[in-house]
């Protein structure tokens, strides 16, 4: 007898329920793409579960049989729990994989889990403001059908925006993107000093400094120019933005970004197995 299609019970089992487990299912959910009974989420925590529970979803302390009933298996444990998991799992039939977890290579994800080189893997680096629907991640789903592709991307892409890249240049990613919130706020946290050094309350500062990133990023995006000319646009000769843009450039604003993302890289490879 021929089996139907979606023969398995869940549509995403997910094996860890933090932060960005609850960004990704909640989003999936939220756009659309996944009703809340089509995702089962297993998580040792009875708070966390009780909270998923009450938004419909699916929970379990049980991997293994979760993992017999999905059709995806989503990844969101810590790198360090990961072993522990994989010991539960291995031997297991398992679904097609998809692994957030930082610094796990698909090679390692397979060799943990003893699963062939054959098997089905895709690794995302997605970032924290999946949170707001607004994340990026990088997908290596490569070995994955057109149909399973298209899952992880509409997964991905219903918290934000999802890019292909090779597994070669997730390191890239991370060092980019995946950290990349951490500077932002870092900038962010230095005008608000910056704000409050000439004057400005704490609060009032933190609503300009907000604005002016998002309003600048915004903009950007929308008109499409390059950098530079968008810089060139808001630097007239003898003006303000003139005086601050050469401090910057004294103190080699960029090189110091350049260096921040190369040891970000580095360390991303240091820690890759
Ligand atoms: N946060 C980010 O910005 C970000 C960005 C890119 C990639 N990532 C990757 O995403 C993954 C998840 O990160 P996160 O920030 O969401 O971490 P998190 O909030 O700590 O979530 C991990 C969850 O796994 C649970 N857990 C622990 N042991 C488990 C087990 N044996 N079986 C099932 N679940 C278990 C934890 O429960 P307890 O708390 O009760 O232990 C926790 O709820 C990590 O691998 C990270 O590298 C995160």
């Amino acid at each position: 007898m021929k089996m139907p299609k979606n023969s398995k019970k869940y549509r995403l089992g997910v094996i860890g329920g933090g932060v960005m487990a609850r960004a990704i299912v909640t989003g999936a959910a939220g756009r659309g793409l996944l009703p809340p009974a089509a995702v089962c989420i297993c998580e040792p925590d009875a708070a966390k579960r009780g909270a998923f529970s009450a938004e419909g979803f699916c929970v379990t302390t049980d991997a293994r049989s979760l993992a017999s009933d999905c059709e995806f298996l989503l990844f969101a444990v810590k790198p360090q729990t990961f072993p522990e998991v994989a010991a539960i799992l291995r031997g297991a039939a398992l679904p097609v994989i998809v692994s957030i977890m930082a610094g796990k290579t698909k090679g390692s994800v397979r060799s943990a889990l003893g699963l062939d080189e054959g098997a089905k893997v895709a690794r995302v680096m997605p970032n924290l403001p999946c949170s707001a629907g607004e994340g990026m991640s990088g997908v290596d789903a490569d070995g994955l059908s057109e149909e399973e592709k298209n899952f992880v991307f509409g997964l991905f892409s219903a918290v934000g925006r999802a890019e292909e890249v090779s597994e070669r240049l997730l390191d890239a990613v991370t060092g980019l993107s995946g950290s990349g919130p951490a500077y932002v706020y870092l900038f962010l946290d230095s005008l608000v000093k910056a704000g409050v050094g000439q004057g400005l309350t704490e609060e009032q500062a933190r609503i300009f400094a907000l604005q002016t990133v998002k309003g600048g990023a915004a903009y950007a995006e929308q008109s499409g120019k390059p950098f530079g000319d968008l810089i060139a646009a808001v630097s007239s000769k003898g003006g303000t933005t003139l005086a601050a843009l050469s401090s910057l450039e004294k103190d080699d604003f960029a090189g110091a970004v350049s260096r921040a993302v190369e040891a970000a890289v580095k360390r991303a490879k240091e820690i890759a197995e």
